[in-house]
């Protein structure tokens, strides 16, 4: 083949997925979507784009992600749409807009996808991701807190992802987590020189989210820093602790991290991320927490609720490698000459009309490569097809797994092979 000179790249950050990479994506979200059934949660899904407002509302002003990361553009109709950089806020939307949490009660949903958000691309980190989330509204009760917890432990531990973490915190509530934020400025403002340049500016428009940043200095100072845990209210302590009762109960292995905060405006009371340590500086597989106050504020009755988000892609890269090429089912017809190649099609189509994974050369091979190629692509059976066998009215069956072979008669080749290929993946 000439050598290939592309003339287009696609954009850094937002990789392709290709089709060797595929299958693995598919059994992980199948294996999501089975357990997120299996806890009571139906899928939802939203556009890819919404109004910009939503997202300034939804998320938060003074969040890294709606003031540094957002694709925002503005239509053709001059209005100002973005790309979704999370999914919580447009569920919470889409749910208030099709009166979806009208009858009261737990109203529970899940929903994968791409978001975008335009950060700095590393190992882990991109401008197109993908995530896994889920939304629970309606309870209160910590039971749920423990529930979702519970749903994301036993998904990684089905899926194999070895050591993983769970750091636990509450953040309180609009009644607390003002007499925090003035505790942790108040000690922050003593030692503003020792802030990064990005977390001066957030000390005068989100205190909070000095928190949550990665630079050295910024960290140590954080680590002596008063703690959300001491200043919380009541109500929220004893959530919280009743919280802690329930991962006992149900042995979820946990460790508090006060300084945990989540980059997301809404959260109250519980947030929470899973950790693999193993990845460096983009460790966390999941985060969520609750978020008691998001749908009164965007519009809706009172009422609590709690999720979290998975990345993909993380995910991926936490779950150990998998034996290729295990999977020897189907049929590929190897044929020689032209009337054989014809009776092959026919064959062909016959089995994948009736679910048969098939297939049959279409480039002229000889019949030594299209053996090569049946056994690459790892077909359990190579129905030989050639003019002895038209002759006979035989045709000759390997199973490339045992190596044995037989001849079947022609006629009955698509019935045989259906029920041969049956009994085969079930072996
Ligand atoms: P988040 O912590 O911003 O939460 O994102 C959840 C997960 O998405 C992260 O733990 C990480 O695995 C993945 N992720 C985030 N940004 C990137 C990126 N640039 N590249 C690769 N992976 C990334 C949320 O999005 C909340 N909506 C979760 C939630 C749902 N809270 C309540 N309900």
């Amino acid at each position: 083949m000439s050598e290939m000179k592309p003339i287009f790249k696609g954009v850094r950050g937002a990789p392709d997925i290709l089709p060797g990479e595929v299958g693995r994506w598919q059994r992980v979200e199948a294996e999501a979507r089975r357990i997120l059934q299996d806890y009571g949660y139906q899928e939802i899904r939203t556009p890819i784009f919404e109004r910009t407002e939503l997202f300034v509302r939804g998320i938060g002003e003074g969040t890294d992600i709606v003031e540094k990361q957002m694709y925002t553009f503005e239509d053709r109709g001059k209005e100002s749409l973005t790309l979704r950089p999370e999914g919580t806020a447009p569920v919470i939307r889409a749910c208030l807009e099709h009166h979806l949490l009208t009858r009261g009660g737990l109203y529970k949903v899940y929903y994968t996808g791409p978001m975008f958000r335009h950060e700095r691309p590393q190992a882990g980190r991109f401008r197109q991701f993908h995530q896994i989330g889920a939304e629970a509204i309606g309870v209160e009760d910590p039971a749920l807190d423990a529930e979702v917890l519970d749903l994301l432990c036993h998904l990684f531990d089905t899926l194999g992802v070895s050591g993983w973490k769970l750091h636990l915190n509450s953040i309180g509530d609009e009644a607390c987590r003002p007499v925090f934020r003035e505790q942790f400025t108040r000690y922050v403002q003593a030692k503003k020189e020792k802030l990064c340049p990005d977390c001066r500016v957030r000390l005068e428009r989100n205190p909070l989210r000095i928190l949550d940043c990665k630079e050295e200095g910024c960290r140590s100072l954080v680590a002596q820093a008063p703690s959300p845990l001491e200043s919380l209210c009541k109500d929220c302590k004893t959530h919280f602790h009743r919280l802690q009762e329930l991962l006992g109960l149900l042995k979820i292995d946990y460790s508090v991290n006060e300084h945990l905060v989540r980059g997301l405006d809404y959260y109250t009371r519980t947030a929470f991320e899973f950790v693999n340590p193993a990845l460096g500086a983009q460790n966390a597989i999941a985060g969520g927490g609750r978020y008691d106050r998001l749908v009164d504020e965007m519009g809706g009755p009172p009422m609590p609720g709690i999720g979290f988000a998975i990345g993909m892609e993380r995910l991926l890269i936490s779950l150990p490698q998998e034996e290729q090429g295990e999977m020897w089912i189907g049929v590929f017809a190897a044929t020689l000459g032209k009337e054989a190649s014809q009776l092959a099609l026919q064959i062909v189509q016959g089995l994948r009309r009736q679910g048969v994974r098939a297939s049959l050369d279409l480039e002229g091979r000889s019949l030594k490569s299209q053996m090569r190629l049946a056994h690459k692509e790892r077909y359990r059976y190579t129905l030989i097809l050639g003019d002895e066998e038209l002759k006979t009215g035989l045709a000759t069956l390997k199973d490339m797994a045992k190596g044995d072979q037989e001849q079947i008669p022609l006629r009955e080749v698509v019935n045989r092979l259906v029920s041969q290929e049956s009994r085969g993946r079930a072996e």
